[in-house]
């Protein structure tokens, strides 16, 4: 299984301090964000790794992770996301990498206290379709929800203004090589993007979407809010299985 980190995107909900740079390398806590991504993907075993970035200061994330060597890599991937069309739009960068495998990809937001091993190893038992991470959350209506019958999610709605679960679709995803034709077939949603949450659901029609609870605390750092909690979390536990000492 290989790995994407989704780094693009303008950062507008988080201006002034996306102004000059690229959301993802802003701090958070010892560590500018990006590494928090990329960490939770060594830890479940994947180190071939591609990072879609895109918007200003591109350039600066080589600078910053040059072939991945501090994670214990010995290559790193890039691809260049121009504009701003959202999540799947992004990920459709990745195909020429992914080349028939399936893939793990983890939004650059997206921190996790624990690891993402064990939902790893239960996808690569899975071999098709597609596995999602959920977390039970205070806002959900902030999030992907899934809506649940039994143990069996039936749809996911993007940021519903009634939630019908507590729970958040993370920014974390699991899909076999069928999610290059999803994302050819989706058209753009009322905001004007490609929405993960339409290939989600594309999966959930052929039957093949699965899902793991994620353990630890799990934050999305894209807004201010978010930004500062995630901040909070990292310097009272450190993420993914690391102290803030390591
Ligand atoms: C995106 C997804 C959403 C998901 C969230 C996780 O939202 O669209 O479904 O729950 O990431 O961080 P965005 O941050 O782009 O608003």
């Amino acid at each position: 299984m290989k790995g994407v980190v989704l780094a693009g995107g303008l950062g507008t909900r988080l201006l002034p301090l996306t102004k000059v740079t690229n959301k993802h390398l802003l701090p958070v806590y010892n560590r500018p964000m990006i590494y928090y991504p990329i960490q939770a993907l060594v830890d479940a075993g994947v180190t071939e790794i591609m990072l879609v970035t895109g918007g200003n200061n591109a350039g600066d994330f080589l600078k910053l992770l040059g072939n991945g060597k501090e994670f214990g890599l010995k290559h790193l991937n890039y691809t260049y996301q121009e504009g701003e069309g959202g999540i799947a739009d992004a990920l459709r960068l990745a195909e020429h990498f992914a080349d028939g495998e399936s893939i793990c990809v983890v939004l650059g937001d997206n921190i996790i206290q624990g690891s993402i091993a064990k939902a790893a190893d239960h996808f690569r038992r899975q071999r098709r379709g597609a596995k999602i991470l959920l977390k039970e959350v205070k806002d959900p209506q902030r999030f992907g929800v899934p809506v649940l019958e039994g143990e069996r999610v039936v749809k996911i709605e993007e940021k519903p203004l009634h939630p019908r679960s507590p729970y958040a679709v993370t920014g974390i995803y699991f899909y076999d090589p069928q999610v290059f034709g999803f994302i050819r077939s989706l058209r753009p949603s009322a905001r004007g993007e490609l929405e993960i949450t339409d290939v989600n659901n594309a999966y959930i029609e052929t039957g093949m979407l699965t899902w793991d609870l994620l353990e630890g605390w799990w934050t999305d750092a894209g807004t201010i809010e978010s930004l500062y909690l995630a901040n909070q979390l990292v310097g009272q536990t450190g993420a993914n299985n690391l102290n803030v000492a390591a």
